[in-house]
């Protein structure tokens, strides 16, 4: 059975008192759900009290990059082991914000995927065309390239702890969510490649829908029978307004 994860991606926002307060918030908001898998990803300065203040409860946490090394003379950045470390149980990776930003491209994102594998963690790996690729056709291809690309050199018992995020680039922090139709149509897409890297373990395995999914429009998006979660920018940044997409994905 496809597990429903629904997950918050905070970017860069909140302090860490911030994210105590909100966390301790939504612990109530979400108290006793079990159908769905609950993500809070988080800043790095926020990781280890969200670690804290969600134990014992439904809600996991997740860092939001990685660098694919376990240790070394690497200034300024944090490996899986790190995170393991302190319970961090997911890894957002190649969001389209770090490929465009910081020009991370597939490959790199592929040893990331693995490093965070290695750790035992789950890698939520992110795709999504830009609005210019969706003009030209491209939108599949692009997804297929992203997809592959990450995911090269994984196993099917590997892929068992990888969830996929289709964020159209168009649709992030813009209010323009995809329709059900079209997003399910290119979830079904992405299916048919994760079934042929991986058989059985693809038909399931996760895919999140992510761009502008709020209160609003989740319940007709996550009824979609491709669209297994969601990954949440504005939206998860209010403990009411993540619970009541949380509560559309039971
Ligand atoms: P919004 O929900 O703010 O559009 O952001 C989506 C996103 O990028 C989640 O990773």
């Amino acid at each position: 059975m496809r597990r429903t994860v629904i997950a918050g991606n905070w970017k860069m926002n909140k302090t860490n008192q911030e994210a105590v307060e909100m966390l301790h918030q939504l612990k109530k908001e979400v108290a006793g759900i079990s159908e769905v898998d609950i993500v809070i990803g988080a800043p790095f300065t926020c990781l280890s009290d969200a670690v804290k203040e969600t134990v014992g409860s439904n809600i996991k946490i997740a860092a939001e990059n990685v660098y694919p090394k376990s240790s070394g003379a690497y200034t300024g950045e944090i490996s899986p082991k790190m995170l393991k470390a302190i319970g961090v149980e997911y890894v957002i990776l190649g969001h389209s914000e770090r490929r465009e930003y910081f020009q991370e491209s597939d490959e790199f994102i592929n040893e990331k995927v693995k490093a965070v594998l290695a750790e035992g963690m789950t890698a939520i790996l992110c795709i999504g065309e830009k609005l210019e690729d969706r003009e030209a056709g491209k939108t599949n291809m692009v997804n297929e390239t992203q997809l592959r690309g990450g995911l090269a050199g994984i196993t099917k018992e590997e892929a068992a702890n990888i969830i996929v995020a289709y964020e159209p680039v168009w649709a992030i922090g813009t209010g323009k969510t995809a329709t059900p139709e079209l997003a399910q149509e290119t979830h079904a897409k992405i299916r048919k490649v994760l079934v042929s890297l991986f058989d059985k373990v693809g038909e399931e395995m996760t895919i999140q829908y992510g761009g502008s999914m709020k209160p609003e429009n989740a319940a007709e998006l996550l009824a979609q029978k491709d669209i297994d979660g969601g990954l949440i920018g504005g939206a998860s940044l209010e403990a009411k307004s993540f619970a009541e997409i949380v509560k559309a994905g039971r």
